[in-house]
């Protein structure tokens, strides 16, 4: 089982450095090459997506990605920032589905900025479309200065676009998990006003025929905002473009009240996976070990379910962590009155210790 380590910018290294050390402490027959990636990459090789880095993502079985960018690349034209490292890495493997679970722990249910009766228990699944949509949508650009400053250009626009087969297999994924779950699929749209989620909308209703067993319901993505803060827990999984999937995962998560906590995994149709914690590089606190490497430990449990097929080590590390939690450990971003504080490297070091 070969997985690529792409640590990334920011907390990245650190927090990929004990998913590490928790994937090593099972003894499996791991083999794990790192390479650097996002500004890391441009630093040391000129590019945020190097050969070297894409040849080796895409030889794995699957790819543990810390997380990248960095303020002080902001400036840098766009082929050359941070960001197009992930998106380059969705693209030329074809991760095209996202996964994102939001779930609230028990322990944790006073983080969450929502009153607790309307979280407590909380466990949805946002599946996000990642290869389509505006993100990869042709044409591109802008008009009037073509190569130079934006400040001279006159109009920029990128293009919403979606074909059939994208929104057939993403639907499926979402009806298929659902049979896992709740049996309750909300596909989030704007058909009201955009042609391409109109035919989403179409799409998603003629690939339930299949599925008769799943409710399906159809949300517009503004009420679907305001629906995860008013009654979040009536979701089970919610399916979207990839755009309105960016933005309604990150509410999502912050309803847990600790981003800092969790997973994501992002597949494509032969099960290679990249797996890697659903919140950012938080430039602001890296390098001070104090980073939550839970997320990255939980991606790494995922990667171990759904690319490595190891449920049993998969299911060692999430009760690793639930025992932690239940210890009383936290790092600062979870941290409440009368739990024990612990930096990054002995937050890893417990979930080890906690493998039994
Ligand atoms: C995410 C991030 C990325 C995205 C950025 C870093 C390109 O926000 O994974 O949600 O927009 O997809
Ligand atoms: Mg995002």
């Amino acid at each position: 089982m070969k997985i690529a380590i792409l640590p990334g910018d920011g907390i990245g290294p650190e927090i990929v450095a004990e998913a590490v050390k928790v994937l090593r402490a099972l003894a499996l027959p791991l083999e794990m090459e790192t390479a650097p990636v996002g500004g890391a990459a441009y630093e040391a090789a000129g590019h945020p997506l190097p050969e070297a880095t894409l040849k080796l993502a895409q030889q794995a079985d699957a790819v543990l990605f810390g997380a990248v960018g960095d303020w002080k690349y902001d400036t840098l034209p766009r082929p050359l920032r941070p960001e197009q490292a992930i998106l380059g890495l969705r693209k030329a493997l074809g991760l095209f589905a996202n996964f994102r679970p939001a779930i609230c722990y028990p322990e944790l249910t006073h983080a969450s900025s929502l009153k607790p009766e309307l979280v407590q228990g909380l466990d949805i699944l946002i599946i996000r479309e990642l290869t389509g949509d505006i993100y990869f949508g042709q044409p591109r650009g802008r008009r009037t200065a073509p190569d130079g400053p934006f400040a001279g250009a006159d109009e920029a626009f990128d293009t919403m676009r979606y074909s059939r087969p994208e929104i057939e297999r993403i639907a499926r994924v979402a009806f298929e998990a659902a049979r896992q779950r709740r049996r309750k699929v909300t596909s989030v749209d704007k058909a009201n006003v955009l042609e391409t989620f109109q035919f989403w909308k179409d799409v998603v209703t003629e690939v339930h025929r299949d599925y008769p067993d799943v409710e399906l319901e159809h949300m517009y993505v503004d009420n679907a905002a305001m629906q995860l803060v008013k009654a979040p827990k009536k979701f089970d999984v919610v399916v979207t473009g990839n755009m309105f999937g960016d933005i309604l995962s990150d509410e999502a998560a912050m309803l847990t009240g600790s981003i800092g906590m969790l997973p994501s995994a992002s597949l494509n149709e032969r099960g290679q996976g990249l797996y890697e914690p659903s919140h950012g590089s938080a430039p602001d606190i890296a390098g001070r070990g104090i980073a939550n490497p839970l997320a990255t430990i939980l991606s790494a449990a995922m990667m171990l379910r759904f690319s490595l097929k190891q449920p049993e080590a998969a299911r060692r590390i999430e009760a690793a962590v639930q025992k932690v939690l239940a210890q009383g450990l936290r790092t600062a971003d979870i941290a409440h009155e009368g739990c024990t504080v612990v930096g990054t490297a002995a937050m890893g070091d417990a979930v080890v210790r906690a493998l039994g």
